[in-house]
């Protein structure tokens, strides 16, 4: 099979281009934008700006795929709020050029989305329940959703939600904790190895959600691909949980000090100036069934992570 995958060269991208080539045998090109390898990848790789639609639709024609996975974004809260009209270049034009792209040439488009579709009030939100989207990030995704899923011959959404896991292409990405729950188990490692207290936020931010691991999510989401799904897909974990519950569990995991965990208010310079959703969890029982793929638990979701990081390699089959 031959994938493009926009953003493979970041956090959930590097995870699908990994698990694509090391599971599922694919030939990947891959678009970057401030990355640069040295030539030794074992995928090609495309320098694209997602902005400018003429090289976003040479990349798909000159790379003939069978399917494309747009998973690029403008990860620059404040930025979209300063340059609404860059934000929707980057989220809903993309998703436009794209899908015409992948009409035109034959290719499946798959749309990597979000969690926070929902906002905030929505618990178990499944794969049918209707979006409400209570900030920009939130409402560029359902358009681009919308995009996907009615004008694509052959498309779906993989939403993926508080994403933790392994960057495989940047070795200085340092998990950081942020407003919401993605790269929190990484930011909890890494705080209580230095032996110090590690402040658990609390806050009208992502408090309780359905955490995944990045490359599960990649795994889910090569299956919609293989299997010829189109629709809606929750391609999370079967874990719901809260901030401080996910902490505990990380001590647990990674046999860390949970006593050094605390509380502390949450830092929300990054956000902008809209209102972060609070409970996003879903319910993934439908996508479960659909791609014939058990959702990891807690236990297994913080255990393969472990090995990730203790071995730099994803868990073997
Ligand atoms: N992380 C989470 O917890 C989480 C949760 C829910 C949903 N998601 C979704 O997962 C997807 C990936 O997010 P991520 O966390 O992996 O983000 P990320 O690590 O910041 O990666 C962003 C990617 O987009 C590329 N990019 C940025 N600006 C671009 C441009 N103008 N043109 C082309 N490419 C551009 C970057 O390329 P370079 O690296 O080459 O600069 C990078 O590959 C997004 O759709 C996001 O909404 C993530």
């Amino acid at each position: 099979m031959r994938l493009l995958v926009t953003g493979g060269t970041g956090f959930v991208g590097s995870n699908i281009v990994k698990v694509a080539i090391e599971r599922h045998q694919a030939s990947v090109v891959t678009t970057s934008h401030s990355w640069r390898g040295d030539g030794s990848e074992p995928f090609s790789v495309v320098p694209v700006d997602m902005t400018n639609p003429v090289a976003l639709r040479a990349a798909v024609i000159d790379s003939r795929p069978d399917a494309i996975v747009h998973s690029a974004i403008l990860n620059d809260f404040v930025r979209m709020y300063a340059d609404r009209s860059l934000a929707w270049q980057s989220y809903v034009e993309s998703t436009e050029t794209l899908v015409a792209a992948a009409n035109e040439v034959g290719a499946k488009m798959v749309l990597i989305s979000t969690d926070w579709v929902f906002d905030g009030a929505q618990p178990a939100a499944t794969e049918k329940t209707p979006p409400n989207p209570i900030n920009l990030y939130g409402v560029l995704k359902v358009v681009g959703e919308t995009i996907v899923t009615s004008t694509a011959n052959d498309g779906a959404v993989a939403r993926v939600a508080g994403v933790n896991g392994t960057h495989w292409l940047r070795d200085d990405y340092v998990a950081a904790q942020n407003p919401g729950l993605g790269h929190f188990i990484g930011a909890v490692v890494n705080g209580l190895r230095t032996g110090q207290p590690f402040a658990v936020w609390e806050g009208p931010l992502n408090m309780v959600g359905t955490p995944a691991l990045a490359s599960e999510s990649a795994e889910m989401v090569m299956r919609i691909i293989e299997k010829d799904r189109r629709g809606i897909f929750h391609c999370t974990s079967g874990a719901t949980v809260d901030r401080m519950g996910l902490a505990l569990a990380t001590a647990a995991a990674f046999d860390l000090d949970a006593e050094l965990l605390t509380v502390g208010p949450g830092d929300f310079s990054g956000t902008g100036p809209a209102p972060i959703p609070v409970d996003t969890s879903l319910d993934a029982t439908y996508t479960s069934d659909a791609l014939d793929y058990e959702l990891p638990d807690l236990d297994r979701l913080l255990a393969t992570f472990r090995h990730e990081v203790d071995h730099a390699e994803l868990l073997p089959v």
